[in-house]
């Protein structure tokens, strides 16, 4: 199963990729780590991206691309995968049609916008293994303690209010008309993303129970 997982910055991609990873053993995809990886190497990918994410805005689409074209093409996606954050504008679309990869489903986590902000200013994630926590909803057992490797959590530097609402702003304005590409073919699902985590999973796994063996 190729699947792409697209909703607002905040709307649980990260939280719900983790479970499809695991119930159908497919790699998950997350543009966003893979920039943050190249931010904290140093890399001159990271250099490049780095003033673009702090701002809230998007990383231009040929470096995000280019990195996608490069892990897609890897053994580890030849039984399937999870796009999480990718692609995020019609070009990018265009680029992965282009590259000649199937998409069997289009999955859409939809979450208003006040909620995001509420979840954003909550997010913890662990400095290590970069599981992801919130303080209210899914706190640690341990304030500030990474449950699975017991190291530090961190806030994560896009979170603060005022680029979040720039990356909300981005999202309606670059990456939502995505939905309607995908509907026209025919591959958009969408999931209620407002309620607990489990009732998001719940929803997933349904709109996903069609790829079952
Ligand atoms: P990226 O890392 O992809 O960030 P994002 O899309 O903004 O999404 P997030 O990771 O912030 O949130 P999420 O939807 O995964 O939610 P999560 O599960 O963590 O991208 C970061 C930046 O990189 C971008 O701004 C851009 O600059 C650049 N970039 C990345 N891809 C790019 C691309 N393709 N093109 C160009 N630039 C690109 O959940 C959020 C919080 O809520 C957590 O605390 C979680 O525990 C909690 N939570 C989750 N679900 C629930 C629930 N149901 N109830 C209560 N709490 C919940």
């Amino acid at each position: 199963m190729n699947l792409i997982l697209m909703g607002a910055p905040g709307a649980g991609k990260g939280t719900q990729s983790a479970k499809i990873s695991e119930k159908w053993n497919i790699p998950a995809v997350s543009t966003g780590d893979m920039l943050r990886a190249a931010v904290k190497e140093g890399t001159a990918l990271g250099l490049e991206a780095k003033s673009y994410m702090d701002s809230g805005n998007l990383v231009p689409d040929a470096v995000v691309i280019g990195i996608i074209k490069d892990y897609l093409s890897s053994d580890k996606c030849a039984n399937g995968f999870i796009l999480d954050g990718f692609p995020r504008s019609i070009p990018q679309a265009e680029a992965l049609d282009a590259m000649g990869v199937k998409i069997d489903v289009v999955l859409s986590i939809e979450v208003e916008d006040e909620k995001i902000v509420e979840r954003m200013s909550g997010r913890r994630i662990c400095s290590a293994c970069g599981a992801s926590y919130h303080i209210a909803y899914i706190p640690p057992k341990t304030e500030n303690v990474c449950d699975a490797c017991g190291a530090s959590l961190y806030i994560r530097d896009d979170d603060v209010a005022e680029t979040v609402l720039k990356r909300l702003a981005n999202y309606h304005e670059i990456t939502e008309p995505l939905k309607d590409y995908y509907a026209a073919k025919g591959i958009l699902a969408c999931v209620k993303g407002m309620e607990k985590v489990e009732d998001t999973t719940a929803g997933v796994m349904k709109a996903l129970s069609k790829f079952e063996a």
